[in-house]
This record gives C-alpha cells, structure tokens and sequence, in this order.
C-alpha cells in the first residue's frame, strides 16, 4: 500500500510522515509538497535515506504535478494536508488561500476520482480544522454536525474544500473521511503561530504580542496524539464520515502564553513569571473567533481514541525542542516570513510600547 502525504513538509505532516514510517513500516509514503515558505524539506532530515519514502516536490493545483504523482505511484491512501494555513496571512491577502486550499483540494479530488476509477479499497483523507464552525461564546463545543460558519478568509477556504470532498463523495462515491482538528503544537511548527511566536520571541528577548487582552480561548493538542487520531480514522473510520479531534485543554491565550513563557524559564533554569515582562497587548485580530472547544465523543466512542499527552507535558517537549532547534528556528524567520513580521506586527507592537510607557509616565 502506497499512501501519499500532500503538505508532508509542513509542521502537522512532517510529524505524520515520522508517525506513518513508525507505526506502518510495510506502506511506501509519498511525500508531496510544492516547498513554500511554511515547507521545509529539513522536517523530513528523519526519513532521508529510508527506502520506504520517496519525496516529491510538486504543488495540489497543478493539474499535471499530481497526475504524475498517481501516475508514478500505485497511491491509495491520500492524507491531504497541503494548506496556506495561517489566518493572519489570509487577513493581509487572500488569494494563495483560495488557490492552495480551494483549487488545491479540487485537482486533488479530480485526480483521485480519475486514477482510483469507482474502486472501494482506497481512501481519501481530508484533514481540516475546526475554524469552519466559527466561533463559540461562554459554552458549548463543536461536534460533526455544528453548522459550517466560518469567519477567516482561511476557515472559508478551508470550509469550502471540505464541502469539495464531500461532494466527490456523494456525487461520485469517492471514498472520504473529513477530520476537524483544533489548534496543534509541537515540533517543526513555523514561527508564525501562537506558541513558537511566545518561544522564539521569549528566547530572543523580544516582546511577545498578545492580541486584544488574551481573552480568547483555543484548544490545545499535541501533533503526535493529532497524528495518532489520523490513522485511527483512516484505519478504521467510516467511510463518508466526519470525526472532530481535539486536546480538551481548553485555556485563554494570556494564560497559555504566561505558561509557555514560564517553560521557557525553567528550561533556562530562570525562576517562572521572568519573562512576563515581555507580554504586550496588541491591536486584536481583524474577526477573531472569540472560542473553540471540541466534542470528541464521536471518535472516542467509534475508534477508542483520545489525547494522551497533557498540556503542561506538551510544552514542556515544544519547548525543549525549540531550544535545541533555534538554527531551525532562525532559519525559518529569515526572508519571506521577516516581511510578512515587519508588515503585520511593527506598528501595532510600536502601539503597544507607546502605551505602555505613557502608563509608565503617569505612575
Ligand atoms: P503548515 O503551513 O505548517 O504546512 C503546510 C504545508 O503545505 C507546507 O509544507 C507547504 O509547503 C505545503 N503547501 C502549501 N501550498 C502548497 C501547494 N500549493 N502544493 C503543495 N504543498 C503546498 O500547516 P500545518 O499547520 O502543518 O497544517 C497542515 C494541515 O492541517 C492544513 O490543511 C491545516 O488546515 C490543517 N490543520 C492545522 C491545524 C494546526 O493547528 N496547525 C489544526 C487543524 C487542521
Ligand atoms: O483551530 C485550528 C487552527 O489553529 C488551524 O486550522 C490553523 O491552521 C492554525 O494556524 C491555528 O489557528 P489560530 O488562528 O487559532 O492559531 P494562531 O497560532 O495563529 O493563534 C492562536 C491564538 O493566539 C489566536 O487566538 C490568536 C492569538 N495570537 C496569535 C499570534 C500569532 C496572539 O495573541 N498573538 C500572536 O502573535
């Protein structure tokens, strides 16, 4: 059996590729990605030289770099991850999102769809997130039958190709399933998300922005129990079917920041609460979902899954991980990713400083 990983330089499926090679020796894995700013082909530096992997550069909307792939392999297990999968970027241009993610997704079904022929053995994976069903207040919790109302031109992107491939199923039986995942965490993760932001700043001595007062609640899972989850589904979900995995480690972004930071210390041996000096408030996400929170009964009942790895023990790992890879981290805030900083967080980091020293004056 030949499964092929699209996105597999990524952060979640780098991880997966490692998770697939160890849990699955007998499967080839292809993995397939067009190296964007977000891949990088050092995340997979721990499946070079196995023979049962095989690296594709190519991109999810090129018609004929995912032909050659069905056509080269014998593929029939797809796990897609390929994304543009950060909602500030989607803020400042949206058009990657729906080229990548929409258009993506589509070539990827239709190519699927051609080379599997109406066969039943094979299967099509579409990882996702839990962004599609927006935002929650106080209470309550995503399950697979909340409805879809995404906020984000990323969660719409998103949102539209999982439709995609419930239609490839509905209307053409292609063999489907749909997982929603809500915020992951560690190893490999681009310096552009919440917790390596926290650590790669922290770590530099620089400020760490919070968005708004830190109110915001997200859930937190680590990437091994997400990779964990994927196979289970694939493995032995139902066909057609949408299973909602989450960390049920629901914290605010200001708590879970102060928690990271305090990691950061310890593992320099500082005393926890050092670096708290770092946090600055700034101007909020533009349509920042306020809440997630996931119902993972469906998969915890169906596949006997469930996360395994605590918060506080997650971090301690990311964070561990993130001291002794800052050349990887380094690396990865060079270029593209310097400007996309410069261009989202100057001025409203400069905002926060100006605050906070007329506070300083007025005391
Ligand atoms: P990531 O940005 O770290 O990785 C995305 C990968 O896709 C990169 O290696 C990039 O080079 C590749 N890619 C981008 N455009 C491509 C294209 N046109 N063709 C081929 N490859 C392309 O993202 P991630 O955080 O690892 O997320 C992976 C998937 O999981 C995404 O679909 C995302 O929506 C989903 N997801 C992520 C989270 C999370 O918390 N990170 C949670 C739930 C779901
Ligand atoms: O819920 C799953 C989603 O989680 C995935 O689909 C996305 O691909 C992934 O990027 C993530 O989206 P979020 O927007 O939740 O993740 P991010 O790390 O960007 O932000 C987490 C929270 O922290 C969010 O409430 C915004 C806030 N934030 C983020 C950054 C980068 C800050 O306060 N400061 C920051 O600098």
């Amino acid at each position: 059996m030949t499964l092929l990983v699209t996105g597999a330089a990524g952060f979640i499926g780098s991880n997966l590729v490692h998770h697939l090679r160890r849990v699955w020796p007998e499967r080839q894995v292809v993995s397939f990605d067009l190296l964007s700013y977000a891949g990088n082909l050092e995340n997979l530096d721990g499946v070079r030289g196995d023979a049962g992997h095989v690296f594709v550069r190519g991109d999810v909307a090129s018609r004929d770099d995912v032909r050659g792939v069905f056509e080269r392999f014998d593929v029939t297990g797809v796990f897609h991850l390929a994304a543009e999968s950060h909602v500030d970027r989607s803020i400042v241009d949206a058009a990657a999102f729906v080229r990548t993610n929409v258009n993506g997704t589509v070539v990827l079904l239709q190519e699927a769809a051609r080379a599997w022929r109406g066969r039943t053995d094979v299967l099509f994976h579409h990882v996702s997130t839990d962004e599609v069903f927006g935002s929650l207040g106080a209470d309550g919790s995503f399950g697979p039958d909340t409805p879809y109302a995404p906020s984000s031109p990323y969660s719409a992107s998103k949102a539209a190709s999982d439709h995609f491939v419930r239609a490839w199923h509905t209307t053409y039986g292609l063999p489907v399933v749909v997982t929603n995942c809500s915020n992951n965490y560690g190893p490999y993760q681009f310096p552009e998300k919440l917790i390596p932001v926290v650590i790669s700043r922290a770590l530099a001595g620089e400020p760490v922005p919070v968005y708004g007062r830190g109110a915001n609640v997200r859930d937190w899972l680590y990437v091994e129990d997400h990779c964990a989850a994927m196979v289970a589904v694939f493995a032995n979900g139902q066909r057609g079917a949408t299973y909602c995995i989450g960390g049920e480690s629901e914290v605010c972004n200001l708590d879970l920041v102060k928690m990271v930071l305090d990691e950061v210390d310890r593992a320099r041996g500082l005393e926890p609460g050092r670096s708290h000096g770092l946090i600055r408030f700034v101007e909020d996400r533009p349509g920042h979902d306020f809440r997630y929170a996931i119902d993972i009964s469906r998969i915890r009942e169906e596949l006997d899954w469930w996360p395994s790895v605590s918060l506080r023990e997650g971090l301690r790992r990311t964070v561990a991980w993130y001291l002794a890879h800052q050349d990887w981290t380094e690396r990865a805030r060079r270029g593209d990713h310097r400007a996309f900083e410069e261009l989202w967080y100057a001025d409203r980091l400069r905002a926060a400083e100006r605050a906070a020293a007329e506070q300083e004056e007025q005391r």
